[in-house]
């Protein structure tokens, strides 16, 4: 039979960075030696105490189902550290989730109509286009790309973006894929037009943890007059290399978290268990570890925006996350696709996060293989 597709899924396209590490994965199982600076997560393993945690959790029979939204301890772990930020949060607020991901899905899920207007701030990360089209919202978008990433000089075009009409704006700082941190101004200004136009924000603080020149990233939620509009999302994923173990939460007034509840408890039930005991450990002992990974970033952010200046290319200098935004051709595309196919280099194209002219480049990964990167690109005359 021919399979009917629904509205919904027609209107998204695949994960554009999936892709691209998809096309690497092909390469490299055909023999090519290639790097991959496409990948969005950090090349360490994950902290010892955290796997030990894992594996005592387990063997201690923590295997079944938990409370929906997440074991206690968890939750209360996850409460102290929002309120260590300013965020007022008590554990009603939180729900656990397999990733920020999914914790961004749910709420998309939860309080997009059909045809409600959310507000990106571009370049943004993918899957928000995504989520906000399979739950039926328009998107408006805010460039900053013009402004080397940063808000406050795009306030104006947001101020004038924004209306009664708007139900949600992401903001995602330090941001992928350009790792800027926004000021606080630029956020209480965030904020005034919040209260304005009585809209929420999401607030993605996933790369909250990596940031660099001693720059500390307020939360949007900490903010007076924010605490009942904003939702924060947040995961294990990038601070503590736990990827793969699909671990991230979300906090939000109270009613809010209990309607995604719903959600969550037909599609997902829980997050893992015994995960869900290792995050309590990441949270509570692991911040030397944390500071040691984001050290080895800020040294290879460094080093290859010094790579890229010897060669006469100006790049913005990220303030947290592990990404940065190149100039390349107009054609982003063309040039992504130059870059895999003659140099071997993966990266992925600015066009996928709304700002053409651009690849994204992921830092995480070794020193050496960083500079391998740049030379075959120079090599190549691709910069
Ligand atoms: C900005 C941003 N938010 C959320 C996520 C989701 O991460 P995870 O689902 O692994 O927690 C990512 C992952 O790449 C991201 O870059």
């Amino acid at each position: 039979m021919t399979p009917q597709f629904t509205d919904r899924v027609s209107r998204v396209s695949p994960s554009a960075t999936l892709a691209i590490s998809n096309k690497a994965s092909q390469l490299e199982a055909d023999g090519v030696d290639v790097v991959d600076l496409s990948v969005g997560e950090p090349d360490f393993d994950t902290p010892q105490n955290i796997k030990d945690a894992a594996t005592e959790a387990m063997e201690a029979g923590n295997t079944g189902y938990t409370p929906t939204s997440g074991i206690p301890q968890l939750k209360e772990a996850i409460a102290a550290k929002l309120a260590d930020d300013g965020i007022p949060c008590e554990t009603e607020n939180v729900m656990v989730t397999p990733g920020g991901k999914q914790a961004l899905f749910e709420v998309f899920q939860t309080l997009i109509q059909e045809g409600d207007e959310v507000v990106l701030l571009d370049p943004a990360w993918v899957s928000y286009e995504a989520m906000v089209k399979i739950a039926g919202g328009d998107l408006k978008r805010v460039d900053t790309a013009a402004h080397d990433f940063r808000l406050e000089p795009a306030l104006a075009d947001l101020e004038e973006t924004v209306s009664d009409d708007t139900t949600i704006l992401v903001v995602n700082s330090p941001g992928n894929p350009h790792g800027i941190v926004y000021s606080d101004e630029a956020l209480e200004a965030v904020r005034d037009l919040a209260v304005e136009h009585d809209f929420m924000v999401i607030s993605d603080e996933i790369y909250k943890e990596i940031t660099y020149d001693g720059i500390e990233m307020t939360s949007l939620g900490s903010l007076d007059g924010m605490e009942d509009r904003t939702i924060t999302v947040n995961g294990f994923s990038k601070a503590y290399a736990m990827t793969g173990w699909r671990l991230g939460y979300f906090a939000a007034p109270e009613e809010i978290t209990s309607e995604a509840g719903k959600i969550h408890g037909h599609s997902v039930s829980c997050a893992v268990n015994f995960v869900q005991h290792a995050g309590v450990e990441a949270l509570q002992n692991t911040d030397d570890a944390v500071a040691e990974m984001a050290d080895a970033f800020e040294d290879r952010r460094d080093m290859l925006l010094a790579e890229f200046a010897d060669r006469g290319v100006d790049v913005t200098k990220p303030e947290g996350a592990f990404y940065m935004m190149l100039p390349v051709a107009d054609d982003d595309q063309a040039w992504c696709e130059r870059a895999i196919d003659e140099a071997h280099v993966a990266t992925v194209p600015g066009s996928a996060f709304g700002t053409p002219g651009y690849a994204r480049v992921s830092y995480a990964n070794s020193k050496e293989r960083l500079q391998e990167a740049v030379s075959r690109l120079d090599e190549h005359d691709l910069l």
